[in-house]
């Protein structure tokens, strides 16, 4: 992984910036590699969830109904390293320039609710979270915090006695639709688009940079990675980690 700034990159941050201070709109869009160096795992790549797990039998609704226990077993890991996880410095940096510019929405698809510990503001859930949980029958009880004592007895149950589901979007699930349309009109709307850490394989994430793209407004891809985003005409490749670059373009914009 790219975690040197080059002079290179350092040129290329020195544009981002720029374009970044030009900017009316500005939209941030998210995925989990922006968490790596909190230590969250991300899906695809070598050590990726999906690599260890089957999506199906974990983040499926098939796959709760078939074996709850489990499935909760493994949201239960993972909330609990979420609520250890600490933003790292590229999410204060994030935070830092949202708030300078004024507050600019941020669409991820991310659960861990990192960002939102960094104090960022106007945080579009594309993927849902991991804060709460409700009944997998939609019985209509009010949703369930998602507390260490829901995991005592698995699987946690509604109080109409189904069993709960973490409110995640699941595979084959319908994004939450104000979510949805709130990112897509503002991928219609935006000056400029920041997307970083997301492999820009997940439909419909991937699809919103494709849409300012065709409007002929320019994206910034932060990732170590080639995504079938780099390539694309009027996309700016920072080809290094979120937590290096991010402080970078801090510095640049506030010269500090
Ligand atoms: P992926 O795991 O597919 O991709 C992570 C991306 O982050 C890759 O392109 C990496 O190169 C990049 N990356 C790794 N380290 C990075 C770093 N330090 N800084 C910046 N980028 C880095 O994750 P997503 O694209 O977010 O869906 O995956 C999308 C969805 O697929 C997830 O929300 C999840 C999953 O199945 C659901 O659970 C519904």
């Amino acid at each position: 992984m790219e975690s040197v700034i080059t002079e290179s990159l350092a040129y290329l941050i020195a544009e981002a910036a720029d374009m970044i201070e030009a900017a009316g709109l500005m939209v941030v869009s998210t995925g989990a590699g922006m968490s790596k160096e909190s230590g969250v795992r991300t899906f695809r790549g070598e050590d990726g969830f999906w690599k260890e797990y089957r999506a199906e039998d974990l983040a499926s609704l098939e796959g709760i109904t078939r074996n709850p226990a489990l499935v909760w077993e493994w949201y239960g890991d993972r909330l609990k390293a979420c609520q250890e996880l600490k933003p790292h410095t590229g999410y204060y940096a994030l935070a830092r320039l949202q708030h300078g510019k004024g507050i600019f929405p941020l669409i991820t698809q991310n659960v861990d609710g990192l960002h939102q510990k960094a104090g960022m503001e106007d945080v579009i859930e594309l993927h849902g979270n991991l804060r709460t949980a409700s009944c997998i029958d939609s019985c209509g009880a009010s949703r369930v915090q998602m507390t260490a004592d829901l995991f005592e007895k698995l699987p946690p149950r509604c109080s109409c006695g189904s069993i709960l589901r973490p409110d995640v979007v699941l595979f084959g699930e319908q994004l939450p639709e104000q979510a949805l349309k709130r990112a897509f009109r503002l991928a219609d709307s935006c000056d400029l688009m920041l997307v970083i850490g997301t492999s820009m394989v997940v439909y419909p994430a991937s699809s919103l940079p494709l849409i300012a793209l065709r409007r002929g407004v320019k994206v910034i891809e932060i990732n170590p990675e080639e995504t079938p985003l780099s390539s694309l005409d009027g996309t700016l490749n920072l080809r290094g980690a979120a937590g290096r670059v991010l402080p970078e373009i801090v510095k640049a914009v506030y010269g500090e």
